[in-house]
Protein backbone atom coordinates (compact mmCIF):
# COMPACT_ATOMS: atom_id res chain seq x y z
CA UNK A 1 0.00 0.00 0.00
CA UNK A 2 2.72 2.55 1.11
CA UNK A 3 6.11 1.18 -0.72
CA UNK A 4 7.89 4.23 1.25
CA UNK A 5 9.43 3.96 5.19
CA UNK A 6 7.99 6.41 7.64
CA UNK A 7 10.98 7.00 10.47
CA UNK A 8 9.16 6.96 13.66
CA UNK A 9 11.68 8.63 16.41
CA UNK A 10 11.69 7.81 19.65
CA UNK A 11 9.15 4.41 18.78
CA UNK A 12 10.21 2.56 21.46
CA UNK A 13 8.40 4.14 24.25
CA UNK A 14 4.86 4.24 25.11
CA UNK A 15 2.83 6.38 22.40
CA UNK A 16 5.52 5.51 19.79
CA UNK A 17 4.90 1.70 20.16
CA UNK A 18 1.15 2.18 19.83
CA UNK A 19 1.94 4.27 16.78
CA UNK A 20 3.92 2.00 15.22
CA UNK A 21 1.36 -0.98 15.95
CA UNK A 22 -1.12 1.34 13.90
CA UNK A 23 1.22 1.93 10.98
CA UNK A 24 2.26 -1.43 10.65
CA UNK A 25 -1.38 -2.73 10.33
CA UNK A 26 -2.20 -0.06 8.22
CA UNK A 27 0.08 -1.09 5.48
CA UNK A 28 2.79 1.55 6.14
CA UNK A 29 6.67 0.68 6.42
CA UNK A 30 8.61 2.11 9.36
CA UNK A 31 12.05 2.30 11.13
CA UNK A 32 12.68 3.04 14.56
CA UNK A 33 15.52 4.98 15.70
CA UNK A 34 16.06 5.60 19.53
CA UNK A 35 18.14 5.92 22.02
CA UNK A 36 16.28 3.35 24.56
CA UNK A 37 17.16 6.38 27.48
CA UNK A 38 13.01 5.59 28.22
CA UNK A 39 12.23 2.22 26.76
CA UNK A 40 13.46 -1.56 25.90
CA UNK A 41 13.92 -3.05 22.64
CA UNK A 42 11.50 -5.86 24.30
CA UNK A 43 8.25 -3.28 23.25
CA UNK A 44 9.58 -3.67 19.18
CA UNK A 45 9.68 -7.44 19.84
CA UNK A 46 6.45 -7.71 21.17
CA UNK A 47 5.04 -5.33 18.30
CA UNK A 48 7.06 -7.56 15.77
CA UNK A 49 4.77 -10.53 17.42
CA UNK A 50 1.65 -8.88 17.39
CA UNK A 51 1.68 -7.74 13.54
CA UNK A 52 4.28 -10.41 12.31
CA UNK A 53 6.77 -8.10 10.88
CA UNK A 54 10.04 -7.43 11.53
CA UNK A 55 11.04 -3.84 12.54
CA UNK A 56 14.29 -2.18 11.32
CA UNK A 57 15.52 -0.21 14.18
CA UNK A 58 18.64 1.34 15.23
CA UNK A 59 19.53 2.46 18.76
CA UNK A 60 20.87 6.55 17.88
CA UNK A 61 20.31 9.71 19.64
CA UNK A 62 18.90 12.32 17.55
CA UNK A 63 21.85 14.26 18.49
CA UNK A 64 24.01 12.57 16.96
CA UNK A 65 23.42 14.03 13.85
CA UNK A 66 26.17 11.74 12.07
CA UNK A 67 24.53 8.29 12.81
CA UNK A 68 20.85 9.67 12.27
CA UNK A 69 22.48 11.17 8.60
CA UNK A 70 23.56 7.41 8.25
CA UNK A 71 20.00 6.47 8.53
CA UNK A 72 18.48 8.97 6.21
CA UNK A 73 20.58 7.87 3.56
CA UNK A 74 20.03 4.69 3.67
CA UNK A 75 16.30 5.10 3.25
CA UNK A 76 14.34 6.76 0.88
CA UNK A 77 11.37 8.40 4.42
CA UNK A 78 8.45 9.66 3.20
CA UNK A 79 8.06 11.51 6.42
CA UNK A 80 9.22 11.60 10.24
CA UNK A 81 6.68 10.91 13.47
CA UNK A 82 8.47 12.04 16.18
CA UNK A 83 8.31 11.57 19.55
CA UNK A 84 11.57 11.57 20.92
CA UNK A 85 11.72 13.85 24.01
CA UNK A 86 12.01 13.68 27.93
CA UNK A 87 8.72 14.16 29.39
CA UNK A 88 8.76 14.42 33.34
CA UNK A 89 7.48 18.34 34.28
CA UNK A 90 9.14 17.33 37.80
CA UNK A 91 12.75 16.48 36.43
CA UNK A 92 12.65 18.77 34.29
CA UNK A 93 12.61 21.65 36.98
CA UNK A 94 15.88 20.26 38.45
CA UNK A 95 17.72 19.83 35.31
CA UNK A 96 16.51 22.57 32.68
CA UNK A 97 19.52 21.98 30.47
CA UNK A 98 18.73 18.17 29.99
CA UNK A 99 15.54 19.03 29.06
CA UNK A 100 16.07 21.97 26.51
CA UNK A 101 19.46 19.90 25.27
CA UNK A 102 17.46 16.53 24.38
CA UNK A 103 14.28 18.22 23.25
CA UNK A 104 15.24 21.52 21.83
CA UNK A 105 18.66 20.92 20.38
CA UNK A 106 17.77 17.12 19.28
CA UNK A 107 14.62 18.24 17.42
CA UNK A 108 16.92 21.42 15.58
CA UNK A 109 19.42 18.50 15.02
CA UNK A 110 16.99 16.01 13.36
CA UNK A 111 15.59 18.76 11.50
CA UNK A 112 18.83 19.62 9.82
CA UNK A 113 19.22 16.05 8.40
CA UNK A 114 15.57 16.19 7.36
CA UNK A 115 15.90 19.34 5.57
CA UNK A 116 19.36 17.73 4.15
CA UNK A 117 17.33 14.56 2.66
CA UNK A 118 14.51 16.33 1.68
CA UNK A 119 11.96 15.10 4.09
CA UNK A 120 9.65 17.58 4.75
CA UNK A 121 6.85 15.96 6.42
CA UNK A 122 6.30 15.67 10.14
CA UNK A 123 4.26 14.80 12.96
CA UNK A 124 5.55 16.20 15.58
CA UNK A 125 4.19 15.52 19.95
CA UNK A 126 3.77 18.02 22.02
CA UNK A 127 1.09 18.69 24.49
CA UNK A 128 -1.50 20.54 26.16
CA UNK A 129 0.89 22.00 28.63
CA UNK A 130 1.23 24.79 26.14
CA UNK A 131 -1.67 26.05 26.97
CA UNK A 132 -0.61 26.77 30.70
CA UNK A 133 -3.89 27.76 32.48
CA UNK A 134 -6.69 27.71 30.68
CA UNK A 135 -8.66 30.66 29.81
CA UNK A 136 -11.76 28.89 28.14
CA UNK A 137 -12.79 25.05 28.64
CA UNK A 138 -13.22 23.10 26.03
CA UNK A 139 -9.66 24.55 24.93
CA UNK A 140 -9.12 25.23 21.27
CA UNK A 141 -5.90 25.08 19.33
CA UNK A 142 -6.67 28.79 18.93
CA UNK A 143 -6.22 29.54 22.46
CA UNK A 144 -3.38 31.46 23.97
CA UNK A 145 0.04 29.48 25.07
CA UNK A 146 2.12 29.83 27.99
CA UNK A 147 4.19 27.54 30.23
CA UNK A 148 5.63 27.75 33.68
CA UNK A 149 8.50 25.10 33.50
CA UNK A 150 11.20 24.05 30.90
CA UNK A 151 9.03 20.49 29.82
CA UNK A 152 6.45 22.65 28.56
CA UNK A 153 8.90 25.58 27.49
CA UNK A 154 10.70 22.42 25.54
CA UNK A 155 7.67 21.89 23.97
CA UNK A 156 6.40 25.24 23.05
CA UNK A 157 9.95 26.47 21.77
CA UNK A 158 9.80 23.84 19.57
CA UNK A 159 6.53 24.53 18.03
CA UNK A 160 7.60 28.44 17.50
CA UNK A 161 10.59 26.85 15.63
CA UNK A 162 8.42 24.74 13.48
CA UNK A 163 5.92 27.49 12.53
CA UNK A 164 9.34 29.50 11.76
CA UNK A 165 10.67 26.80 9.35
CA UNK A 166 7.32 26.27 7.66
CA UNK A 167 7.05 30.00 7.20
CA UNK A 168 10.48 29.71 5.39
CA UNK A 169 9.76 26.75 3.60
CA UNK A 170 6.68 26.36 1.77
CA UNK A 171 7.13 22.29 1.44
CA UNK A 172 7.18 21.48 4.81
CA UNK A 173 4.09 19.92 6.00
CA UNK A 174 4.22 19.75 9.95
CA UNK A 175 0.92 18.38 12.07
CA UNK A 176 1.81 19.29 15.59
CA UNK A 177 0.00 17.07 17.69
CA UNK A 178 -1.13 18.63 21.42
CA UNK A 179 -1.93 15.63 23.75
CA UNK A 180 -4.37 15.52 26.52
CA UNK A 181 -3.90 13.21 28.92
CA UNK A 182 -2.61 9.69 27.45
CA UNK A 183 -3.54 6.73 29.18
CA UNK A 184 -4.78 2.72 28.61
CA UNK A 185 -2.59 0.35 27.41
CA UNK A 186 -2.76 -1.88 23.91
CA UNK A 187 -5.83 -4.30 24.08
CA UNK A 188 -3.08 -6.96 23.86
CA UNK A 189 -1.55 -6.68 27.61
CA UNK A 190 1.28 -6.85 25.37
CA UNK A 191 2.54 -2.84 25.06
CA UNK A 192 1.97 -0.57 27.46
CA UNK A 193 3.77 2.15 29.85
CA UNK A 194 6.69 1.30 31.78
CA UNK A 195 7.81 3.89 34.00
CA UNK A 196 11.34 3.20 35.38
CA UNK A 197 10.78 5.15 38.77
CA UNK A 198 7.54 5.30 40.85
CA UNK A 199 5.67 7.62 38.29
CA UNK A 200 4.45 11.03 38.15
CA UNK A 201 1.41 10.41 36.50
CA UNK A 202 -1.57 9.77 38.12
CA UNK A 203 -2.91 6.76 35.40
CA UNK A 204 0.66 4.07 36.32
CA UNK A 205 0.35 5.33 39.76
CA UNK A 206 -3.24 3.96 40.44
CA UNK A 207 -2.34 0.92 38.50
CA UNK A 208 0.66 0.03 40.65
CA UNK A 209 -1.68 0.92 44.13
CA UNK A 210 -4.18 -1.77 42.38
CA UNK A 211 -1.49 -4.32 42.13
CA UNK A 212 0.14 -3.59 45.76
CA UNK A 213 3.31 -2.17 44.31
CA UNK A 214 2.62 1.44 45.79
CA UNK A 215 0.68 1.41 49.21
CA UNK A 216 -2.14 4.71 48.48
CA UNK A 217 -2.29 7.88 46.23
CA UNK A 218 -2.07 10.71 47.11
CA UNK A 219 -5.01 12.55 45.52
CA UNK A 220 -3.37 16.49 44.93
CA UNK A 221 -5.96 18.94 45.99
CA UNK A 222 -9.46 18.47 47.07
CA UNK A 223 -10.47 22.27 47.13
CA UNK A 224 -10.70 22.93 43.09
CA UNK A 225 -13.63 24.71 41.64
CA UNK A 226 -14.37 21.42 40.22
CA UNK A 227 -17.15 19.08 39.64
CA UNK A 228 -16.24 17.75 43.30
CA UNK A 229 -13.06 19.43 44.32
CA UNK A 230 -10.31 17.13 42.75
CA UNK A 231 -7.86 17.84 39.32
CA UNK A 232 -10.08 17.02 36.33
CA UNK A 233 -8.10 16.00 32.60
CA UNK A 234 -9.23 14.66 29.09
CA UNK A 235 -7.90 11.60 29.14
CA UNK A 236 -7.21 9.89 26.18
CA UNK A 237 -6.88 5.94 25.02
CA UNK A 238 -3.09 5.43 23.90
CA UNK A 239 -4.40 3.72 20.84
CA UNK A 240 -6.93 6.67 19.87
CA UNK A 241 -3.77 8.47 20.06
CA UNK A 242 -2.46 6.53 17.74
CA UNK A 243 -4.69 6.53 15.83
CA UNK A 244 -4.82 10.34 15.51
CA UNK A 245 -0.96 9.93 14.10
CA UNK A 246 -2.03 7.91 11.39
CA UNK A 247 -4.90 10.22 10.71
CA UNK A 248 -2.12 13.37 10.47
CA UNK A 249 0.00 11.37 8.43
CA UNK A 250 -2.45 10.12 6.11
CA UNK A 251 -3.36 13.94 5.99
CA UNK A 252 0.30 14.86 5.30
CA UNK A 253 0.08 12.81 2.14
CA UNK A 254 -2.79 13.87 0.78
CA UNK A 255 -3.44 17.49 1.60
CA UNK A 256 -1.72 19.53 -0.66
CA UNK A 257 -0.97 22.81 1.38
CA UNK A 258 -0.53 22.42 4.91
CA UNK A 259 2.14 24.26 6.27
CA UNK A 260 2.32 24.21 10.19
CA UNK A 261 -1.34 23.18 11.59
CA UNK A 262 -2.15 22.31 15.43
CA UNK A 263 -4.28 19.37 16.24
CA UNK A 264 -5.93 18.91 19.85
CA UNK A 265 -5.85 14.63 19.99
CA UNK A 266 -8.43 14.67 23.29
CA UNK A 267 -11.62 13.18 23.85
CA UNK A 268 -13.35 16.37 24.98
CA UNK A 269 -14.41 15.21 28.26
CA UNK A 270 -13.15 16.09 31.30
CA UNK A 271 -12.22 13.36 34.27
CA UNK A 272 -11.93 14.58 37.92
CA UNK A 273 -9.31 11.95 39.74
CA UNK A 274 -11.82 11.07 41.92
CA UNK A 275 -14.24 9.49 39.16
CA UNK A 276 -10.79 8.27 37.50
CA UNK A 277 -10.20 6.04 40.71
CA UNK A 278 -13.99 4.75 40.74
CA UNK A 279 -13.31 3.70 37.17
CA UNK A 280 -10.31 2.05 37.83
CA UNK A 281 -11.96 0.43 40.71
CA UNK A 282 -14.81 -0.79 38.79
CA UNK A 283 -12.33 -2.04 35.74
CA UNK A 284 -9.36 -4.06 38.73
CA UNK A 285 -11.84 -5.22 41.09
CA UNK A 286 -9.31 -3.88 43.44
CA UNK A 287 -9.95 -1.02 46.18
CA UNK A 288 -7.61 2.17 45.76
CA UNK A 289 -6.79 3.63 48.72
CA UNK A 290 -6.24 7.34 48.63
CA UNK A 291 -5.56 10.17 50.91
CA UNK A 292 -6.35 14.01 49.56
CA UNK A 293 -3.19 16.16 50.52
CA UNK A 294 -2.12 19.55 49.43
CA UNK A 295 -2.39 20.79 45.95
CA UNK A 296 0.53 19.79 43.40
CA UNK A 297 2.30 22.89 42.80
CA UNK A 298 1.79 23.92 39.05
CA UNK A 299 -1.29 21.62 38.39
CA UNK A 300 -4.39 23.48 36.89
CA UNK A 301 -7.87 22.91 38.38
CA UNK A 302 -9.22 21.76 35.05
CA UNK A 303 -7.64 20.97 31.31
CA UNK A 304 -10.04 19.07 28.54
CA UNK A 305 -9.76 19.60 24.51
CA UNK A 306 -12.16 20.64 22.09
CA UNK A 307 -11.11 18.14 19.41
CA UNK A 308 -13.50 19.63 16.77
CA UNK A 309 -10.52 20.22 14.14
CA UNK A 310 -9.15 17.03 14.94
CA UNK A 311 -12.24 15.32 13.93
CA UNK A 312 -12.61 17.83 11.10
CA UNK A 313 -9.58 18.22 9.53
CA UNK A 314 -8.20 14.99 10.63
CA UNK A 315 -11.56 12.76 10.32
CA UNK A 316 -10.26 11.53 13.54
CA UNK A 317 -12.37 11.14 16.77
CA UNK A 318 -11.35 9.62 20.24
CA UNK A 319 -13.53 6.31 20.35
CA UNK A 320 -12.45 4.86 23.98
CA UNK A 321 -14.16 6.09 27.27
CA UNK A 322 -12.45 6.26 30.42
CA UNK A 323 -13.71 2.56 31.56
CA UNK A 324 -11.98 1.26 28.53
CA UNK A 325 -8.97 3.06 29.26
CA UNK A 326 -8.50 1.34 33.01
CA UNK A 327 -9.76 -2.08 31.56
CA UNK A 328 -6.71 -1.89 29.16
CA UNK A 329 -3.95 -0.24 31.89
CA UNK A 330 -5.04 -2.97 34.36
CA UNK A 331 -4.76 -6.07 31.73
CA UNK A 332 -1.06 -4.62 31.12
CA UNK A 333 -0.16 -4.31 34.47
CA UNK A 334 -1.38 -7.80 35.43
CA UNK A 335 0.02 -9.09 32.68
CA UNK A 336 3.54 -7.37 33.41
CA UNK A 337 3.73 -6.75 36.79
CA UNK A 338 7.65 -5.63 36.49
CA UNK A 339 7.05 -3.66 33.33
CA UNK A 340 8.41 -4.81 29.90
P1 LIG B 1 8.43 7.82 26.30
O1 LIG B 1 9.51 8.28 27.18
O2 LIG B 1 7.81 6.49 26.56
O3 LIG B 1 8.90 7.85 24.77
C1 LIG B 1 9.88 8.74 24.29
C2 LIG B 1 10.91 7.91 23.54
O4 LIG B 1 11.90 8.78 23.01
C3 LIG B 1 11.63 6.91 24.46
O5 LIG B 1 11.65 5.66 23.84
C4 LIG B 1 13.04 7.49 24.61
O6 LIG B 1 14.00 6.48 24.79
C5 LIG B 1 13.19 8.23 23.29
N1 LIG B 1 14.13 9.37 23.33
C6 LIG B 1 14.18 10.37 24.23
N2 LIG B 1 15.16 11.23 23.93
C7 LIG B 1 15.76 10.75 22.82
C8 LIG B 1 16.85 11.17 22.02
N3 LIG B 1 17.57 12.25 22.34
N4 LIG B 1 17.20 10.44 20.94
C9 LIG B 1 16.50 9.32 20.61
N5 LIG B 1 15.46 8.87 21.33
C10 LIG B 1 15.11 9.56 22.42
O7 LIG B 1 7.30 8.95 26.30
P2 LIG B 1 5.85 8.97 25.65
O8 LIG B 1 4.87 9.06 26.75
O9 LIG B 1 5.74 7.91 24.64
O10 LIG B 1 5.90 10.39 24.97
C11 LIG B 1 6.25 10.58 23.61
C12 LIG B 1 6.28 12.06 23.31
O11 LIG B 1 5.00 12.63 23.61
C13 LIG B 1 7.28 12.86 24.14
O12 LIG B 1 7.88 13.82 23.30
C14 LIG B 1 6.45 13.52 25.19
O13 LIG B 1 7.00 14.73 25.63
C15 LIG B 1 5.13 13.75 24.46
N6 LIG B 1 3.96 13.82 25.34
C16 LIG B 1 3.73 12.81 26.23
C17 LIG B 1 2.64 12.90 27.10
C18 LIG B 1 2.38 11.80 28.11
O14 LIG B 1 1.68 12.07 29.09
N7 LIG B 1 2.87 10.59 27.92
C19 LIG B 1 1.80 14.01 27.07
C20 LIG B 1 2.05 15.00 26.13
C21 LIG B 1 3.14 14.90 25.27
N1 LIG C 1 -2.68 13.48 40.40
C1 LIG C 1 -2.94 13.07 41.70
N2 LIG C 1 -2.03 12.23 42.28
C2 LIG C 1 -0.92 11.76 41.64
C3 LIG C 1 -0.68 12.18 40.32
C4 LIG C 1 -1.58 13.07 39.74
O1 LIG C 1 -3.93 13.46 42.31
O2 LIG C 1 -0.15 10.99 42.24
C5 LIG C 1 -3.67 14.35 39.74
C6 LIG C 1 -3.10 15.68 39.29
O3 LIG C 1 -3.18 16.63 40.31
C7 LIG C 1 -4.00 16.00 38.08
C8 LIG C 1 -4.34 14.62 37.51
O4 LIG C 1 -4.11 13.69 38.57
O5 LIG C 1 -5.20 16.57 38.53
C9 LIG C 1 -3.47 14.25 36.32
O6 LIG C 1 -2.09 14.35 36.67
P1 LIG C 1 -0.94 13.71 35.78
O7 LIG C 1 0.36 13.96 36.48
O8 LIG C 1 -1.26 12.32 35.42
O9 LIG C 1 -1.02 14.57 34.43
P2 LIG C 1 -0.93 16.14 34.20
O10 LIG C 1 -2.26 16.60 33.71
O11 LIG C 1 -0.36 16.84 35.36
O12 LIG C 1 0.15 16.22 33.04
C10 LIG C 1 0.17 15.32 31.93
C11 LIG C 1 1.62 15.08 31.52
C12 LIG C 1 2.23 16.36 31.02
C13 LIG C 1 1.39 16.87 29.90
C14 LIG C 1 -0.03 17.06 30.34
C15 LIG C 1 -0.91 17.47 29.20
O13 LIG C 1 2.37 14.61 32.62
O14 LIG C 1 3.52 16.09 30.53
O15 LIG C 1 -0.55 15.84 30.88
O16 LIG C 1 -0.75 16.58 28.16
F1 LIG C 1 1.90 18.05 29.51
Amino acid sequence: MNSEFVLIVGGAGYIGAHTCFELLVSGYNIVVLDNLSNSQKESLKRLSTLTGKEIDFYEVDIRDSRSVDLVFEKYGFSSVVHFAGLKSVGESNSFPLKYYDNNVSGSISLLKVMDKYNVKKLVFSSSATVYGTPKELPIPETAPTSTINPYGQSKLLVEKILVDVAKADPDWKIANLRYFNPAGAHFSGLIGEDPKDIPNNIMPYISQVAVGKLEKLSVFGGDYDTVDGTGVRDYIHVTDLAKGHLAALNYLNSSQECGFSSFNLGTGKGVSVLELINAFEKASGKNIPFNIVARRQGDVAACYADPTKANKVLGWKAELDIDRICQDAWRWQVNNPTGY
